[in-house]
């Protein structure tokens, strides 16, 4: 395992097309203010370049426990066309998912009595040069 201890932007910023099999944003800070909104992880920019890194049905995992940055992370997921929500019911974002990993900072948000949010994309694949996707719901 590799840990890049700085700005992650930085490094998605550098990564190959098509590196990644799983991308994994757990408890992103949620930013509140409408006016530092600009600084949450999950931007529309950014979308692309998840769709971008991750491999042909590579994974995007997300969790928080701040109802409006789940809203946020939806809605700009939403726009990006190479990612489909694998959600096919309520508990796929209300239950902890199989094979999830678990941070401190969720035990500490279970311990208040919270329930986080979690959602799962998978990106489509690739379609030639337009990367049209292929599995629309
Ligand atoms: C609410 S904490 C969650 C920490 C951890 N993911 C967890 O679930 O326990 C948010 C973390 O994101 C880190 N962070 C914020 N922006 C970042 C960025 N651009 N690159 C890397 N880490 C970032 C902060 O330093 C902070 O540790």
């Amino acid at each position: 395992m590799k840990i890049f201890p700085d700005d992650a932007r930085l490094l998605i910023a550098r990564l190959a097309p098509a590196s990644l099999s799983r991308i994994i944003l757990l408890f992103p800070d949620p930013w509140p203010k409408k006016r530092h909104h600009k600084r949450r992880f999950v931007s529309s920019q950014m979308v692309m370049s998840f769709a971008k890194l991750l491999v042909d049905a590579g994974e995007f995992r997300f969790a928080t426990d701040h109802a409006a940055l789940a809203r946020w992370t939806l809605w700009h997921m939403q726009a990006e066309p190479r990612m489909h929500w694998l959600a096919e019911g309520p508990n796929d974002w209300r239950e902890q998912p199989k094979d999830w990993l678990e941070t401190r900072y969720e035990q500490k948000t279970r311990a208040m009595g919270k329930r986080p949010i979690f959602l799962r994309y998978e990106r489509l694949p690739r379609n030639g040069a337009k990367d049209i996707p292929l599995k629309v719901s």
